[in-house]
């Protein structure tokens, strides 16, 4: 294997065992399923591998205690790996069976997901199914020109079809008001010395070979400053700062968009990440890139008053920009090999 192939973006679909056990085309497609987003870039997924099935499983010893406490994130990203595994496994041809929660006695055990029989790829999956490799975060400002409505309404199509909503902030005024609602977390948030440990401990100095975490220039830490970067996050209330900064950056982005469900609970989540990555695989395959602005959802009483904003029965679940904007590096990923709990290996 030459030395590029070892990271997991240049996965190479040409590279599938198609005439291999299933067991060999699932950890193929588990390559596609660790390219979803997960906040500060956590990775907190597992994989059992069973002869046609594979299992997703949470991993709490990467779950973010502070911001994240009932680990509703950390399950939305679950979710997101699992909407990549169905698009890729569809993308060669299978048909792909999740079943969520599948044991009441094993919170951690998100999802079973097995792998089909053979059957016609639909037309929507290649485009997505391309898009999983190209789309990123980007935090920096996009361009202000409004998105066409059809792409808008494609990507609340997205969310719908996954059971989520996607409410959508295009006007001025109402922008503005998420905006400061955006900047208003963002002070209670660093004002917590908490909160500032936990972002320190995922902040990646540029030195840092970690294969988890945020790179710290991708966060607007200026160079000569960015071997100081986990410090200066631990150490400084940056909030007034970081507050201005995303409002002025939420307030220009032409779309602010709420992605919620009806309800709040487990299998919920898992469906709102799944939601989530469809709509953000659309949005790529349209060019358009998505940040994320978590902050408000983060604090309960915030994510009322968002959840308020769009009108709807439910609740906020992640609160994205949509824009355009040029195109950042991929954020690094750990080895499949580190996420694939090993076991008796038995093929059929
Ligand atoms: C549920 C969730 C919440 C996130 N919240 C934020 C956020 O508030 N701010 C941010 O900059 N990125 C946020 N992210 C994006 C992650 O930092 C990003 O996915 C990760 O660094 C990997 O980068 P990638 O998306 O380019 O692959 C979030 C991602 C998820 C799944």
């Amino acid at each position: 294997m030459t030395q590029p192939r070892l990271d997991p973006w240049l996965i190479c679909a040409d590279d599938y065992p198609e005439d291999g056990y299933s067991s060999d085309q699932l950890e193929f497609l588990l390559g596609y399923g660790i390219l979803a987003p997960s906040n500060h870039n956590a990775q907190p997924w597992l994989f059992r591998l069973h002869v046609s099935e594979v299992d997703v499983i949470a991993d709490r010893r990467r779950a973010l205690r502070i911001i994240d406490p009932a680990d509703r994130e950390l399950t939305l990203s679950c979710g997101s790996v699992l909407f990549n595994l169905r698009v890729a496994a569809e993308y060669f041809g299978h048909q792909c069976g999740i079943q969520i929660l599948p044991q009441r006695d094993d919170p951690n055990l998100m999802a079973r997901v097995h792998l089909g029989l053979k059957a016609d790829t639909p037309a929507e999956d290649v485009v997505l199914f391309h898009a999983i490799q190209q789309r990123r975060t980007s935090r920096h400002p996009f361009q202000p020109e409004p998105l066409p409505d059809e792409c808008l309404a494609a990507l609340a199509g997205a969310a719908e079809s996954e059971g989520a909503w996607l409410h959508l902030f295009t006007e001025e005024s109402p922008r503005m008001e998420v905006a400061d609602l955006v900047a208003e977390a963002d002070r209670i948030q660093w004002a917590d010395r908490h909160f500032r440990e936990e972002m320190s401990r995922w902040i990646r100095p540029r030195s840092d070979p970690a294969l988890d975490g945020i790179p710290v220039h991708d966060l607007g830490i200026r160079d000569w400053l960015s071997f100081a970067g986990p410090l200066l996050v631990r150490t400084f209330d940056r909030g007034d700062g970081q507050a201005a900064r995303d409002r002025d950056i939420a307030m220009h982005s032409p779309v602010l968009a709420v992605l919620g469900t009806n309800a709040d609970d487990c299998a919920s989540w898992l469906a709102a990440g799944q939601a989530l990555e469809h709509v953000l695989l659309k949005a790529q395959s349209e060019n358009v890139t998505a940040s994320f602005l978590s902050q408000p959802v983060e604090i309960p009483a915030l994510r009322a008053r968002l959840t308020e904003m769009t009108g709807r029965a439910g609740f906020a679940q992640v609160l994205l920009r949509l824009g355009c904007a040029p195109a950042v590096s991929p954020a690094p990923r750990r080895p499949l090999r580190a996420m694939v709990i090993q076991q008796s290996h038995s093929h059929g």
